[in-house]
């Protein structure tokens, strides 16, 4: 995607404007701008104009209760005014918006290049699904560096699509673990992919037995921005589940249908991958850490079974009670694994409970965690402000008690309430730092688009995590 600072406009291409906009009439005709102002008083807040094959948009806006929701409110007239060019095959759309605020803007581009997302790489026709957008132009109070940081985003927001998308046919933990160093060599960050070997004598137990009924080997990847004076002197470590297949393992899925979506449970790994990029892309002054623990889970030969007992990274015990509780199992090595690093906070994201996604849909992230309220209310506005919304769960020590084993240190299941919770005090147990974890099972991956969040993997958690090290 081009976007180009320009006042150039195109007589012949297709231009979106603020009614607010002082130069309105230079673009309309006295009919054209009484049925406008028809229209806004009508309070719609788009009006399009059809000129035989060149659109003109005239977007309103409508106060809401909060600014978040008017910026909401421009990345779906962005996704909207998307979906009429895509219809009619055009590449080139001219936004004029001088004196317009640069956030309703920057949402608006952010919307409309959101949308044009598609993953069209097993189509033998690449004109389905195609997407045509390829050029905008924009005057605006935006700078050229403002634009770039937008086109940055977009493209690590679509990476972390791509990868979500991915079968397991060809993205194994191997082939996520080569995506990431093509990542680090493009976007200079530094990466590092440990094979099995190295995980063994590392002894992350969960990771391995996660990985024993599958042919393919685990990996874990360590990825690494550290700018030279960085603001913060102790890194954020950020952590994602990266189960590139998640059958259950023995404790096959039991429900029908539940299978289906599960190559998306890698999208944890797959946000902290994608804010990696987009941090060193746009060069943030932050030292950030990404840990990626990567394996299918299936019911090999020499698969994991309920009531075997792991000794983990850690040295801590469990007691296996469900193969299907997996993702805690791998994440917890890498927590244990963050403790070197004497973080100032780590944040782990991942497609971790049924229970979390029944709680609360795709609207939104569960959080949970011990840090500092001045860490969750920065992580809660980002939330608000890239609208990727956090929901706090309680994280009281009662809950802790339910994952404690008769026979281990703890096991990997909990009892019949709290399942997101208790999945997550099984995750604090391997942490000594602040810490918030995030589960992102409902919204990483939809079944249908729903405006600029283009079906299948959303991408959820790059933009929250970007903001978040942007306004550290
Ligand atoms: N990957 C699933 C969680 C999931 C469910 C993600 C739905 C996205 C959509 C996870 O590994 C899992 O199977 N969790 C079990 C845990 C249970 C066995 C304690 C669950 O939530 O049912
Ligand atoms: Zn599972
Ligand atoms: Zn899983």
């Amino acid at each position: 995607m081009k976007i180009l600072a320009s006042k150039n406009l195109n007589k012949k291409q297709s231009i979106v404007l603020w009614n607010t906009n002082k130069n309105i009439s230079k673009y309309l005709d006295a009919p054209l701008e009484k049925f406008l102002k028809k229209k806004i008083k009508e309070k719609k807040t788009l009006v399009t104009i059809d000129q035989q094959g060149r659109f003109i948009f005239i977007l309103a806006n409508k106060k809401q209760k909060e600014v978040h929701l008017e910026w909401e409110q421009y990345r779906k007239l962005g996704a909207q005014i998307f979906s009429t060019l895509n219809t009619e095959q055009l590449k080139n759309i001219h936004i004029e918006a001088k004196g317009i605020n640069i956030d309703q803007v920057s949402a608006f581009i952010e919307g409309l290049v959101l949308s044009s997302y598609s993953f069209t790489k097993y189509h033998t026709d690449k004109d389905k699904n195609k997407s045509y957008l390829e050029n905008i132009s924009i005057n605006s109070d935006l700078s050229q560096e403002n634009l770039n940081e937008i086109n940055e985003i977009y493209k690590a927001v679509s990476f972390s699509r791509d990868l979500v998308n991915e079968p397991l046919s060809y993205l194994t933990a191997e082939q996520l673990g080569e995506e990431i160093k093509k990542a680090a060599k493009e976007f200079k960050f530094t990466a590092q992919v440990l094979g099995k070997k190295q995980i063994e004598s590392l002894k992350m137990g969960g990771l391995l037995a996660v990985n024993k009924g599958s042919f393919d080997p685990p990996t874990f990847s360590i990825l690494e921005w550290k700018p030279k004076n960085p603001k913060n002197k102790k890194p954020f470590v950020i952590v994602g589940k990266g189960v590139v297949f998640d059958t259950g393992g023995v404790s096959l899925k039991p429900t029908a249908g539940s299978m289906d979506l599960m190559k998306s449970d890698m999208g944890g790994a797959a946000a902290v991958i994608g804010a990696i990029q987009a941090v060193a892309a746009n060069k943030l002054n932050v030292h950030v850490i990404a840990l990626v623990p990567a394996t299918d889970n299936r019911p090999g030969n020499k698969a994991y079974v309920p009531q075997d007992i792991i000794t983990m990274h850690d040295g801590t015990k469990v007691e296996v009670l469900n193969t299907d509780a997996e993702g805690r199992m791998i994440l917890a090595d890498a927590l244990s694994y963050a403790k070197q690093y004497k973080p100032e906070l780590v944040i782990d994201l991942a497609t971790l409970t049924g229970a979390a996604h029944a709680a609360i849909g795709e609207y939104g992230i569960v959080s949970m965690g011990n840090a500092a309220s001045k860490y969750k209310n920065k992580l809660n506005l980002s939330g608000n402000t890239v609208f990727e919304r956090l929901v706090e769960f309680p994280f009281w020590e009662e809950y802790g008690e339910l994952v404690k084993s008769d026979i281990a240190d703890i096991k990997n299941l909990g009892g019949p309430v709290g399942g997101a919770i208790t999945a997550g005090k099984f995750l604090e147990h391997f942490t000594d730092y602040p810490y918030i974890h995030l589960d992102i099972a409902g919204p990483a991956y939809i079944g249908k688009t729903d405006a600029y969040r283009t079906k299948g993997g959303t991408g959820v958690g790059v933009r929250l995590l970007y903001d978040f090290f942007k306004n550290y």
